[in-house]
């Protein structure tokens, strides 16, 4: 079966600058037409949810220039792309820490989800100023104010940021790097990692192809064993 959601951490953008003696910001412009490229394999793939890490609560920690040109390009991206959200009924969504953004970027967000909230296609869900233990804590902050004493699994995944979205079954990793990086922590615990070898900018929609036939091949058993 195709995944229902498939989450992404676009790593290499910097290195496939860096090897073309590229500034690093050009590398994110790169990506930046790549993931128009993989969000369109996705929704003709059949899969429901993309989450795409886009920026993450420790990427302040990089140069206040490149951090700059992200959140300017993921601003213009979202006004740009609009009528290509219309024309494919994709579903904008949010993940992360919107308090923590700078205004107009948090209602350029806002406008693109709630311009697309109605679409039934694919929903592509940005994981930006994300991270899995800052959602985490949000949660159980939530949870406090709720005066819920003694929560369950289910009170934590209730008060994540999109509690309606199931849980990611397949996260993809580019650049050949064999880490989470604080991505969907609590959701993605059963998820089946791929990793691949090519920088992000690189890829294409036959790597995507190739990642969910892998992913088809798998055996999942939550925890179970294996029923043949
Ligand atoms: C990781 O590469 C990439 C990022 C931190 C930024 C990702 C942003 C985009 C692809 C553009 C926005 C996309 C959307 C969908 C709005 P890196 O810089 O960590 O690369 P490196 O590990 O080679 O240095």
């Amino acid at each position: 079966m195709v995944p229902a959601h498939v989450g992404i951490i676009m790593d290499g953008n910097g290195r496939w600058a860096q090897r073309r003696g590229l500034f690093r910001t050009q590398g994110h412009l790169e990506g930046l037409k790549t993931a128009k490229k993989i969000v369109k394999a996705a929704a003709d793939l059949g899969i429901s949810y993309l989450t795409l890490f886009t920026f993450s609560t420790e990427n302040w920690k990089r140069s206040a220039e490149e951090v700059g040109f992200i959140i300017s390009l993921v601003k213009e991206y979202l006004r740009r792309e609009l009528d290509f959200y219309r024309e494919n009924r994709i579903r904008i969504r949010h993940t992360g820490n919107l308090e923590g953004l700078p205004p107009d970027i948090r209602s350029e967000m806002n406008l693109a989800c709630s311009e697309t909230a109605e679409f039934s296609g694919l929903q592509v869900i940005l994981a930006f100023n994300y991270g899995g233990r800052d959602e985490i804590l949000r949660a159980v902050k939530k949870i406090i104010d709720k005066g819920i004493k003694n929560p369950a699994e289910s009170d934590i995944a209730a008060n994540l940021d999109n509690p309606d979205i199931p849980d990611p079954d397949l996260i993809i990793r580019t650049a050949g790097e064999f880490r989470t990086s604080n991505f969907l922590l609590w959701e993605g615990a059963y998820a089946e990692y791929y990793i691949s070898d090519k920088l992000w900018p690189d890829w294409e929609s036959a790597d995507l192809i190739r990642a969910v036939d892998e992913y088809k091949n798998r055996d999942r058993r939550f925890g179970g064993i294996m029923i043949k």
